[in-house]
């Protein structure tokens, strides 16, 4: 195994452990609820504006695989300070990423790179896009979404 995917491996790891911006926050603006029918797993997302319009906060609970938990921490901090238009151009962006769309450049997604590798494992696509798919719903005014 290479450095590079030790440390990718290691980021995910990180953010499964100790999840960044886990529980229901106190006050929030949108929320969805993601399911993934292929094992069970449930995931809320939680978003609340500042008065710029810009994502003030995203926060998550519910139980997953260490993938899914981990994209869920890392979409989070990603969202942090983005307008919808960009919130939802970074879910697309990442779809891409998890699909294997060879267009994209992992480099410009920043952290998120480190889940480019479930592309190999279309089983783990799921896992990786369940908060992403919540993302998507939740910016869409949609209060339940399923990865099937
Ligand atoms: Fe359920 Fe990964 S096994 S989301």
């Amino acid at each position: 195994m290479s450095d590079l995917r030790e440390l990718y491996q290691e980021v995910i790891f990180d953010h499964n452990r100790n999840p960044r911006n886990f529980g229901r926050p106190a006050r929030f603006d949108r929320s969805s609820e993601g399911f993934n029918p292929l094992c069970g797993d449930r995931l809320t997302l939680y978003i609340a504006f500042g008065e710029d319009g810009r994502v003030a906060q995203a926060a998550f609970e519910g139980q997953g695989c260490a993938i899914s938990t981990a994209s869920a921490s890392l979409m989070t901090e990603a969202l942090k300070g983005r307008s919808v238009e960009e919130a939802e151009a970074l879910f697309q962006k990442f779809h891409g990423l998890v699909m294997g769309d060879a267009e994209i450049d992992p480099a410009t997604l920043g952290k998120l790179q480190v889940l480019a590798g479930v592309r190999e494992f279309p089983a783990r696509v799921k896992c990786a896009t369940l908060a992403w798919h919540t993302l998507h719903a939740a910016l869409h005014g949609e209060q339940h979404v399923s990865t099937e």
